[in-house]
């Protein structure tokens, strides 16, 4: 069966706050599966409930065919998830949660040792037998993927797996994502609020606003669907007054839309070639002080702005 994650209308309300409006999802054998959004999107109730940990207010979703209410228990046995909240105890080692994690899946102690073995890989050959308390924020997730990996699940959920973590720590967990992937072709669901997580690491990526998807598709697809190029411009720190400078240039043939960026303006063009020099032309005209002006095609944040009317905005 090619479908791992099949979602049908899935809501999930708390009281008065829809957290979840209806979700639609099917996500095949061996994807990389990134969902994305901002803080308090609805991405972790949407993990919870696919991981039988909530139940749907409505709507129905299946794991490898099996029904998310009526067969949890069958459910929980083939999936593996490293969620947000997990809290480590302090006055435990790596080895100590591994192994209780291994016991809680049903294998022997031999199992429990050659697995520990094969995953302590993961999270550096000399801290598994440190207490937790010893460890880094970058470690604690790493021990929290190889707890999920003990029993060789073939779908893994991952909730905000870098969330926090320094670029060494993040870039350690993308490998360890890749290589589950590659490897041993385990299904991963990852959510993310960074744009260049989704980027990098997933083959399609849904983006959720407010508890709906509004965009799904392949990074590049999603990039290429918004049309636009765009051109940064860093303007320097003379007092200028921006707003008749974007009124200026959005008066540019070819210029879609222009809004405030870091230290400047970010101008959406149709042909980034072409408009180049009719808006530097522009800016020189109202006296603006440019100190750079530079091409880019779109990011997944220009996607985001594209489908929702703002920008994501979190900590890149
Ligand atoms: N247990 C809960 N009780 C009440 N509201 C909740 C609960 N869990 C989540 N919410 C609300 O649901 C929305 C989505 O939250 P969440 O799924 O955690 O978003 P994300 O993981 O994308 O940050 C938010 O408005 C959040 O405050
Ligand atoms: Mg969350």
């Amino acid at each position: 069966m090619a479908n791992v994650i099949e979602a049908e209308g899935l809501k999930r309300s708390f009281g008065d706050v829809e957290a979840v409006r209806g979700l639609d999802l099917t996500i095949e054998s061996g994807e990389i599966y990134g969902f994305l959004g901002p803080n308090g999107a609805g991405k972790s109730t949407v993990v919870k409930m696919l991981t039988t940990l909530l139940s749907p207010t409505s709507g129905s979703a299946r794991i490898f065919g099996m029904d998310v209410v009526d067969e949890a228990d069958r459910i929980r046995l083939r999936i593996g998830a490293a969620l947000q909240d997990a809290s480590l105890d302090d006055k435990q080692s790596g080895r100590e949660i591994l192994t209780m994690q291994g016991e809680l899946y049903g294998l022997t102690k031999a199992e429990i040792a050659q697995r520990i073995d094969e995953l302590s890989t993961l999270i550096e050959f000399d801290a598994v037998d440190r207490w937790i308390r010893e460890y880094s924020g970058g470690m604690k997730r790493r021990l929290d993927l190889a707890a999920s990996l003990m029993h060789n699940p073939d779908l893994l959920f991952l909730d905000e797996p870098t969330t926090g973590l320094d670029p060494t720590s993040r870039a350690r967990v993308w490998e360890e994502v890749r290589a589950l992937n590659s490897e041993l072709g385990t299904t991963i669901f990852l959510t993310t609020q960074y744009l260049e997580e989704a980027d990098e690491l997933a083959d399609r990526v849904g983006i959720i606003n407010k508890g709906v998807i509004v965009g799904e598709g392949s990074p590049d697809d999603l990039k290429r669907s918004v049309g636009a190029d765009v051109i940064q411009v860093r303007l320097g720190d003379t007092g200028d007054s921006v707003p008749p400078i974007m009124e200026e240039v959005g008066r540019v043939a070819g210029v879609e839309h222009v809004e405030r960026g870091p230290n400047g303006l970010l101008v959406s063009v149709s042909n980034g070639a072409a408009a180049v020099s009719p808006v530097a032309v522009a800016l020189d005209g109202v006296g603006a002080s440019v100190r750079e002006l530079t091409l880019r095609t779109p990011t997944l944040d220009d996607v985001f702005l594209e489908l929702t009317g703002d920008r994501m905005e979190v900590g890149q």
